[in-house]
């Protein structure tokens, strides 16, 4: 979810609007919008797309602070009435949320028995807790406080109060949230993308912060009121970055922005000798470190299974790659002395924190590969290392992997003692061209997901070594976006079960571009075609047959998922263009999932 909040001296509508536009990418299930004007608090909320909404606002809201939120179901289904904001019973106090409140239950049962409540939120509760608070005599500010103290689990807030029409109420607690400063007006965002409209003046809030946000002013204090003084920064991103200019999605855009983006990383890492490098503390957790923990979600989970290879053939360290959410909660048994690379593209996603959070508990050292400078899991891990991918808006990941991969390989190699045999920095900047040769192959993808994928339930991915890898990214990429069921498959483990499913016209994509495997993937390939498969076979100049679908230019073969995976990536985007989906936001799913 993300939510958005000004109090200024402009009119709020058209702002608040926009900064939701720009949240979208957290959630697109459902949204609201509520104003302080002279008739009281004027709340309107949708399901659906923040399109929507826009056109439930029919009336010129004269007002100049309000609140807004779009939403991500966890409790209750998407629709009107679940959507946030949510008012207190009386309709004083109007409040959107960002998080997942664990005693909503129990806090119902001490203290709100006799409120009827409106939705089936854990958020509800929030609200109606400030207003039994306030019931009791207490200041707003005394009863936020009081109903904050009492809450477990994750919030980033902002509230109205009817009877303080001047001030909105703010509070954060693991989930991310930040305050924007300016002449104009003082603005609040789960990202500075929002706001960057009013301002490019951001202050981040820590956990257990509280702010009091005004026209001309703003306060942060502690839950238990001490004062605190924090200077903003710059964010350094333009309106330009985070358009789409002249292309028709997001997701085209990012993809056709990876060989720069490839380039720009080999700059950012070259040292004055002209060699890659990365910085030496990181280096030095690296050389300390017996074995490297991988801990990542979705996508950047299959940039670590790319990554452990590097790791072990360059620099002969050990590696496990595991998904955030199974780790935390059944942590294997570690080695004596592990080291933590936490892999997210946002640096927000809820369940790899709470790996971090209990890794940092037990004292081992962590290192954070993100996208995003200044994002949670980027201040918390002991250090950070930058993708410089640009911001990645469509919800279906692609630069922000092919980025992954890059600064991995870097990364490994510079953690090596005889990587450099390898001339990786020239490697990258071929693959980064036979990256460029795939973009520009877009009509040949365009007709093959027409001949390959229309009206077809569901597809394989099958590759060997770090095809397979590829191949479940390439398996993700479809199912989010175009929804045909996909699956990823080492290719001599199909058949041990899942051949079964293969039948006269069954999508198969084959990964080949790894020589020492590619006899046997080839041979995997005549078992499903030899049982009515259709089959496309995507190798690589060098051990390429005349009969392939797919030839990548010739690459490192450590780096050929950098290559192999674009287009797969432009597959997916035009099954989903055919099959007339929502390209850049695709159905149930957001782009940063900040609760677990
Ligand atoms: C969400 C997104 C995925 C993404 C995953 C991990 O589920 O929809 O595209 O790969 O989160 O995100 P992160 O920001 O941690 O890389």
């Amino acid at each position: 979810c993300g939510i958005v909040g000004y109090n200024g001296k402009n009119q709020a509508a058209e702002i608040l609007l926009k900064g939701l536009e720009k949240l979208e990418y957290r959630g697109y299930d459902s949204s609201g919008i509520a104003f302080q004007t002279s008739k009281g608090v004027q709340m309107f909320k949708e399901k659906g797309r923040i399109a929507d909404l826009r056109d439930a606002v029919t009336e010129e809201i004269d007002a100049h602070v309000g609140i807004g939120h779009t939403r991500w179901a966890t409790h209750g289904v998407p629709d009107q009435k679940n959507s946030h904001p949510h008012k207190s019973a009386s309709g004083r106090f109007t409040l959107v949320h960002n998080g997942v409140i664990e005693n909503y239950e129990k806090l119902t049962r001490e203290y709100l028995q006799d409120v009827s409540f409106v939705s089936e939120t854990d958020t509800e509760v929030i609200v109606q807790l400030i207003e039994y608070f306030a019931n009791t005599g207490l200041t707003t500010d005394e009863a936020f406080r009081k109903a904050l103290s009492l809450l477990h689990g994750s919030y980033a807030i902002a509230m109205l109060d009817e009877q303080d029409p001047d001030t909105i109420f703010v509070a954060k607690n693991r989930s991310p949230l930040l305050v924007g400063v300016s002449e104009e007006a003082n603005v609040v965002a789960s990202d500075a993308m929002a706001m960057l409209q009013v301002t490019n003046q951001f202050i981040e809030l820590h956990d257990g912060e509280i702010v009091l946000l005004g026209k001309d002013g703003i306060v942060i204090e502690t839950l238990a009121g001490d004062k605190i003084e924090r200077a903003p920064y710059t964010a350094e991103l333009d309106m330009s970055d985070i358009e789409k200019g002249t292309y028709p999605h997001y997701m085209l855009k990012e993809i056709d922005e990876q060989p720069g983006v490839i380039r720009k990383i080999i700059a950012a890492y070259s040292t004055e000798e002209g060699t890659l490098d990365i910085d030496p503390y990181i280096k030095q957790a690296f050389q300390h470190a017996d074995r490297l923990y991988v801990i990542a979600a979705g996508t950047s989970y299959h940039a670590g299974l790319i990554g452990k290879e590097y790791f072990e053939k360059l620099s002969g360290l050990p590696v496990e790659v595991h998904i955030s959410s199974e780790f935390g909660y059944n942590m294997p048994l570690l080695s004596k002395k592990p080291l933590f690379l936490f892999i997210t593209q946002s640096g927000e996603t809820a369940d790899s924190r709470q790996v971090l959070v209990k890794v940092k508990a037990l004292g081992y050292p962590s290192i954070t590969l993100t996208n995003v400078p200044g994002s949670t899991l980027s201040r918390e891990a002991d250090y950070t290392l930058l993708l410089h991918a640009g911001p990645e808006i469509a919800v279906a990941s692609t630069k922000a992997y092919t980025a992954q991969l890059a600064v991995l390989a870097i990364t490994a190699y510079a953690v090596s003692c005889d990587a450099h045999k390898l001339d990786l920095k020239t490697e990258l900047a071929i693959a980064a061209n036979a990256i460029q040769t795939m973009t520009d192959a877009k009509e040949d993808l365009k007709k093959l997901a027409h001949t390959f994928l229309t009206d077809k339930r569901n597809a394989f991915f099958i590759g060997r070594g770090l095809d397979y890898y590829v191949s479940l990214e390439g398996a993700l990429k479809l199912k989010e976006i175009s929804y045909i069921q996909a699956e990823g498959f080492a290719g001599g483990e199909l058949k041990h079960g899942t051949i079964a499913l293969i039948e006269e016209g069954t999508p198969v994509i084959a990964l080949a571009t790894q020589s020492s495997v590619s006899p046997n993937l080839r041979g995997n390939v005549k078992e499903v075609t030899a049982r009515g498969a259709h089959a496309c076979i995507l190798s690589m100049e060098g051990n390429n047959e005349p009969d392939d679908g797919l030839v990548l230019p010739h690459v490192h073969e450590l780096l050929t998922p950098l290559a192999s995976v674009i287009p797969l990536q432009l597959l997916s985007y035009y099954a989903s263009l055919q099959r007339g989906c929502d390209v850049d936001k695709p159905r149930n799913l957001a782009k940063s999932v900040t609760v677990e």
